[in-house]
């Protein structure tokens, strides 16, 4: 099925349709590593905070009030493993929806922090889908000081400094996740989190040769109401490849703390995927690392908001569709291989930690990392 500039993007009439389960906001995502304590280490860096650990498992939370935006897992296997996402719901009866659904688990207490009731659904692809009711909010919640900016020709800020503190970013809540999925399965995929919770896509990228979509942002759908540009995206990939997570990505406070985190995860080591640079469609700033274990995890800030009155746009496939500012798309956003991460030799020489991990080894004549880590 070909969808061109005049055909479904899959809007219409769906806050009016109550068989849609309702989403309300991401929860977290869950995934299994190798290695725990390494994976804990790079989430520490990357700016979340540990909220309760049990033997194999570690939740953590953001400086929102969201009680969990993360669990890490040891992997039963000596693979990493993305387990799935989750999402509050609007209602009971949300849930009570979603346990009818084909596939879908009973429901039950949920032992993440902040408890609730879940279920969990299969999407098309097998990929778990953890749906949440009745969690209580974290007490932790802060607001971050708000920096105030000096333009050329307007300066509210007089007489007061801006100074800075070296650290992590911290990460305020989880803000999307997306797969890359068979390119015969695009639509049917598109179709079915559509039809089944108040998703919309908000823009689409399409190949501008055949004029069919190749990839979708998707928001929560609450009429009027202003939430982000995209909390699930969906992008089209090789037949030869089953559906995987591409990333996942947590807001952080602002342009500065992001950038202060980037130096703190360059610093310690960490393999930067693409960053910093500002998306198109989105306007976030972002900034993508190589966790632990090899998965893609972003940071953003300044996104876009949109309501049912915003306009559903396509652009064509292309680098400036992607980014408007920014180093080039490397290789290793495109894969999301750590595989094919470009470290520079200065900084893999400056951080021999990068060298020392264990499954770790870079080539120190050359500007390309070869890590070998377990899929
Ligand atoms: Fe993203």
């Amino acid at each position: 099925m070909a969808v061109t500039a005049n055909g479904s993007n899959g809007s219409a009439g769906e806050t009016e349709d109550p068989r849609k389960i309702r989403l309300d906001r991401l929860a977290y995502v869950h995934y299994q590593h190798p290695d725990l304590s390494k994976a804990h280490r790079f989430l520490t860096d990357f700016g979340m905070e540990k909220v309760k650990e049990t033997e194999n498992r570690i939740y953590y939370r953001g400086f929102g009030a969201a009680p969990c935006i993360y669990v890490a897992e040891a992997s039963p296997t000596p693979n990493r493993n993305f387990v799935g996402g989750a999402w509050v719901v609007e209602s009971y009866r949300d849930l009570e929806d979603a346990a009818a659904l084909p596939g879908a688990s009973q429901i039950a207490d949920s032992d993440v922090p902040g408890g609730g009731s879940t279920v969990t659904l299969k999407d098309p692809n097998g990929h778990n889908i953890m749906l949440v009711f009745g969690q209580i909010l974290s007490s932790h919640s802060k607001s971050l000081h708000q920096v105030e900016m000096n333009s050329a020709c307007v300066k509210p800020r007089v007489g007061v400094f801006q100074r800075f503190k070296p650290g992590p970013s911290p990460v305020h809540k989880l803000g999307h996740y997306g797969f890359v999925v068979r390119k015969s399965t695009f639509f049917s995929t598109r179709e079915w989190y559509t039809r089944t919770f108040n998703l919309k896509v908000t823009d689409s990228v399409f190949d501008p040769e055949s004029n069919v979509d190749e990839t979708s942002f998707l928001h929560i759908d609450k009429g009027k109401e202003y939430t982000d540009h995209h909390s699930l995206f969906l992008a089209a990939g090789p037949e030869d490849k089953p559906s995987h997570i591409h990333h996942s990505s947590f807001e952080v406070h602002d342009m500065d703390t992001q950038l202060l985190g980037h130096d703190w995860l360059r610093n310690g080591g960490w393999v930067n995927c693409w960053g910093v640079g500002r998306h198109l469609l989105g306007s976030q700033i972002f900034d993508y690392w190589f966790d632990a274990s090899g998965n893609v995890l972003e940071h953003y800030s300044d996104g876009d908001l949109v309501n049912i009155d915003t306009k559903v746009t396509r652009e064509p496939a292309a680098p400036q569709t992607l980014f408007v500012w920014g180093p080039n798309i490397p290789l290793a956003f495109m894969s999301g291989r750590i595989e094919d991460a470009v470290i520079d030799n200065k900084l893999a020489i400056t951080h021999p930690q990068l060298l020392e991990e264990p499954n770790t080894t870079v080539n120190k004549t050359s500007t390309t990392a070869s890590v070998d880590v377990p899929h």
